[in-house]
């Protein structure tokens, strides 16, 4: 915008406050500093006033000033105790990353058929190793039209529907490459019926279940439901005494990420910290998943809620901070709905562009998803942004437990099972199927910590490094800022710090 269209627009905005500019504030105009900013900022440094208001050039000047102080905040500094001897320095590091790359696609309607096609294809194979609780899938749904009243069938196909009739019984339309069918849960008084019943209201839209039940003319009554599910995992040790950190959504670059407790615990990483010096010496992985800075954009008016309003000094802080990571500990950073890469999912790792040259050889930038093998443990990391649409749509979920609804995506086999609830990248095959079970499923988003374990899977969320934002507020989340869980590997045991209290 040019300088007259930049001191229109403030004299105008100002004006509606009831501030006016004297005749030389016109001399003092802001280099590159977001005109709304420069309103909310002034405003604020009369919200008290009675009547109207004017300002001179030194009074812009100032409010400049301290929002360009904002931007280039203080650098942090870890001092790295001496004699500090970690137990993790003293094994190397394994790891390999399997970074998700999809071909994209032009994203028109075949394209959306095939992708489609791909998660059926996927889940009926996940489908067929549960042969002890469905087994015989009809081929085609297309030919149950042909088989007479009364048969037992087992259907496979995607969810495209699912109301409640008028009768009070759910109906679910199903889908595959060839047709689709009805199926009907009846609102049944006796035991059975009222779990299935219950059961299938947990069914959700573009999910991919299996069915069994009776052909009645032009519906399927069912008698059970069968999801993808995973498989009981063997709990795995390792022989070395070391451990993964799990970070998400530090958001830095926000107003509210909590940068005294995250150098707080980087100088505990470094062996400053007496209490639980041991635990901090075995830490060998650390992963962050999503959200790593806040980025720009995001929402609208985000920019009143920056402390740095340039998304490269945003980056530039977060790489300064992770340069505080001793070398022996190999961190992995995945991208979030925050971070400066395309917010389809799968996500790709951060861009050069944003990494800048920062290079050291224990920062990894993955993507979104990103599987990870970790000193022999499979570890599958995800932003989450889908928690969202699993907690509105499936009964019994909340923002107080992520944790439950990452259990829904392991029993639905996928990450991403409602489609549109968040952006997915138009690709012919879906991604997002769970196709490998891990050992941990970490994810973050929520800002709230999760912990449990389902089938020998442990699940783990792990928070943010955000204060409470005015959008929780409003929504009524309350997160749990500055609580990292860590997870032994030889002991197969979870601990979590919080480092929003000092220790
Ligand atoms: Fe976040």
């Amino acid at each position: 915008m040019s300088d007259e269209t930049y001191f229109k627009e403030l004299t105008t905005k100002l004006s509606q406050a009831r501030i006016f500019l004297s005749g030389d504030a016109k001399g003092a105009m802001a280099d590159g500093i977001d005109v709304d900013l420069l309103v909310s900022k002034i405003i604020e440094s009369h919200k008290t006033a009675q009547g109207a208001v004017f300002i001179d050039s030194d009074e812009i000047k100032e409010v400049v000033k301290a929002i360009m102080s904002e931007k280039n905040p203080e650098q942090i500094e870890v001092v790295r105790k001496p004699g500090f001897s970690p137990l993790a320095a003293e094994f190397d590091a394994e790891y390999a990353i399997n970074v998700i790359n999809p071909e994209q696609t032009s994203g028109n309607l075949n394209d959306f058929v095939d992708y489609f096609k791909d998660r059926l294809e996927k889940m009926r194979a996940i489908l067929e190793t549960n042969r002890n609780k469905v087994y015989g899938f009809v081929k085609t749904l297309e030919s149950t039209k042909s088989f007479t009243n009364g048969r037992e069938v087992v259907l496979v196909g995607i969810v495209t529907s699912r109301i409640v009739t008028k009768n009070g019984n759910i109906m679910v339309i199903m889908e595959d490459e060839t047709g689709e069918v009805k199926v009907i849960f009846m609102n049944g008084s006796n035991p059975r019926s009222k779990e299935l019943f219950e059961k299938a209201g947990h069914i959700a839209n573009d999910e991919v279940i299996a069915v069994k039940g009776k052909v009645s003319n032009v519906f399927i009554m069912a008698s059970e439901i069968v999801w993808p599910d995973i498989p009981i995992k063997e709990k795995k040790f390792s022989e070395k005494d070391t451990a993964i950190a799990f970070m998400s959504d530090v958001h830095v670059g926000s107003k509210l990420f909590l940068d005294k407790s995250f150098s707080y615990m980087l100088r505990w990483l470094n062996g400053s910290v007496d209490k639980y010096a041991d635990l901090a010496g075995k830490i060998k992985y650390m992963i962050i998943a999503g959200d790593a800075a806040d980025g720009i954009g995001v929402y609208p008016n985000q920019d009143r809620d920056l402390a740095i309003q340039d998304v490269y000094a945003q980056y530039k802080l977060l790489f300064n901070l992770l340069d505080a990571v001793p070398d022996y500990v190999h961190v992995f950073v995945l991208p979030g709905n925050h971070d400066a890469v395309q917010r389809a999912e799968p996500q790709p790792p951060l861009g050069a562009d944003i990494i800048g040259d920062f290079k050291k050889d224990n920062i990894h930038i993955v993507s979104n998803p990103a599987y990870m093998k970790l000193g022999g443990f499979d570890v599958l990391s995800y932003h989450g942004t889908s928690l969202d649409s699993v907690i509105s749509a499936i009964p019994n979920n909340s923002y107080a437990q992520p944790e439950k609804a990452m259990v829904e995506l392991l029993k639905r086999r996928h990450l991403s099972p409602i489609y549109g609830g968040n952006v997915v990248v138009p690709s012919k095959k879906d991604n997002m199927v769970i196709e490998k079970v891990p050992d941990i499923l970490h994810m973050g988003h929520i800002h709230k910590n999760g912990l449990t374990e389902y089938h020998g899977v442990d699940v783990v969320n792990s928070g943010t490094w955000q204060g409470r934002t005015d959008f929780q507020i409003r929504q009524g989340h309350i997160p749990s800022p500055c609580i990292m869980p860590i997870f032994e590997m030889k002991a197969h045991r979870f601990n979590s710090i919080n480092f929003g209290e000092g220790l």
